[in-house]
């Protein structure tokens, strides 16, 4: 079984149980409840120290990563990013105040987000974020009138639309020209708004953002991105004698899901792209930026895992079977959203036969409520029993609702051979706490 595991903080224990990040899943369920989100704090850090020392070795200091919060937003999260020396993209000033309170250094982070209100941008600068990622017109105004206010001068970066289908599900691409971030380098807006950015006198153009889509597996995504920005920031020195000091290539490396898909080495896919910015900045005949990455999915995805509880066990004869458990889409809506791929495990029975195909569906009264259809699981499975659904780290709890008033599970924290709970469970007058 071992082998056919997605990652190696999955195992299985002699009693046929599944075992994560070292510990026993059935003995965690007992402990915490289901629905119950699992971490791997262990498994997080890795994925922090690979990329560090990638972009370390790859750019020789000049270079960054920031967390891309939204795949994972809570204190005890953004507190691990700042002793692993990560910076943080937040998109948000509810992400900025978790940050703040994790004792983030804001210094370390940027404020993205597709559209950022006045008091958004307000905000921002209050808590002394380090720059703000610019992604529309207004908001350029806005930023250099609130700065002028403030008797500052902001750093910015301008988010630039590079043109580039990065095959991937359609909701989480971002880098196409018809894309409603950023700005487009082939319809010239690009251009004028880095033109206007270099005009104002309260922003302090510090770069040039850019991120094509997420779950990427094509190798050559960033290589292409960085084509075309370096290719743009040559032109822009040409015409207007500025020099970016800053490439932020994004986030978006592809995780996986399930065992068929490809499994990325991040840390030679970062030292390619080094090799390749640093070649074509000396062709170019400019000098070589600080290089960004912001990972989000693949920091968190497969640290994470979902235990729950099956309910009810409904066979209807030659056509499907329904497996239910005790959450659903308001703790993982990515299927419902995005027919997005996951892997189930019965949790207590890895040693039976699964050979029982049926969909695994939530509690929420709505048909679209499915885990993942046309999973095969032990045909014991039954009332009471455990199930794991792998790779939940990352999009699961910071998109969780409640839907049907259902409280949102709490997040155990598994740390060599420890567990404790970085965000406890919700409680029935949780969910009245806001109404009046
Ligand atoms: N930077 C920017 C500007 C982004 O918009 C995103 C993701 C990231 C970084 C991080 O990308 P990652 O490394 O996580 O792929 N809810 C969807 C994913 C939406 C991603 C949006 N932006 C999902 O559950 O798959």
């Amino acid at each position: 079984m071992a082998e056919q595991f997605l990652c190696s903080n999955l195992s299985a224990g002699e009693n046929g149980r599944l075992y994560f990040a070292g510990q026993d899943t059935q003995e965690l369920a007992r402990r915490y409840g289901t629905p119950l989100y699992l971490m791997d704090e262990q498994r997080i850090r890795e994925r922090c120290r690979t990329y560090v020392q990638a972009v370390k070795t790859a750019f020789g200091g000049r270079g960054r990563v920031l967390f891309a919060a939204k795949a994972a937003a809570f204190r005890r999260m953004l507190a691990i990013m700042a002793e692993e020396g990560m910076c943080a993209d937040l998109v948000s000033p509810g992400e900025i105040w978790t940050a703040a309170r994790a004792g983030f250094p804001l210094e370390r982070a940027w404020f993205h987000s597709s559209n950022k209100s006045d008091e958004d941008i307000a905000f921002a600068m209050e808590h002394g974020v380090g720059a703000i990622v610019v992604d529309s017109t207004e908001e350029l105004f806005a930023i250099d009138r609130i700065a002028a206010e403030r008797r500052v001068q902001q750093p910015i970066l301008l988010r630039l639309t590079p043109g580039i289908d990065p095959h991937t599900f359609e909701a989480v691409a971002t880098g196409k020209v018809d894309s409603k971030f950023g700005f487009g380098i082939e319809t010239g807006l690009a251009e004028e708004i880095t033109r206007t950015a270099l005009s104002l006198c309260h922003v302090s153009l510090i770069g040039f953002h850019c991120h094509v889509g997420s779950e990427v597996f094509d190798s050559d995504v960033f290589l292409r991105s960085a084509e075309i920005m370096l290719r743009f920031i040559a032109m822009v020195k040409e015409r207007y004698g500025y020099e970016a000091g800053i490439l932020d290539l994004g986030g978006g490396y592809g995780v996986r899901y399930l065992s068929d898909q490809p499994d990325i080495d991040i840390a030679a896919n970062i030292m390619e792209v080094g090799a390749y910015i640093t070649r074509r900045c000396a062709e170019l005949g400019i000098a070589q930026p600080e290089v960004a990455f912001e990972p989000g999915r693949s920091i968190v995805a497969d640290a994470g895992l979902t235990l729950y509880t099956v309910g009810m066990v409904k066979r209807i004869p030659d056509i499907v079977n329904y497996v239910s458990v005790d959450g659903g889409m308001t703790d993982n809506i990515r299927y419902a959203l995005y027919q997005a791929p996951y892997t189930v495990l019965a949790a207590g029975k890895l040693s039976e036969p699964w050979d029982l195909r049926c969909t695994v569906v939530g509690r929420c009264c709505e048909s679209g409520d499915i885990i993942q259809p046309d999973v095969a699981l032990p045909a014991s499975i039954r009332r009471g029993d455990l199930l794991a659904v792998c790779t939940t780290g990352a999009y699961n709890y910071s998109m969780a609702s409640n839907y049907n008033r259902v409280p949102r599970p709490p997040i155990v924290m598994l740390n060599e051979g420890e567990s404790y709970v970085a965000v406890r469970r919700e409680s029935l007058d949780d969910l009245l706490a806001l109404d009046e």
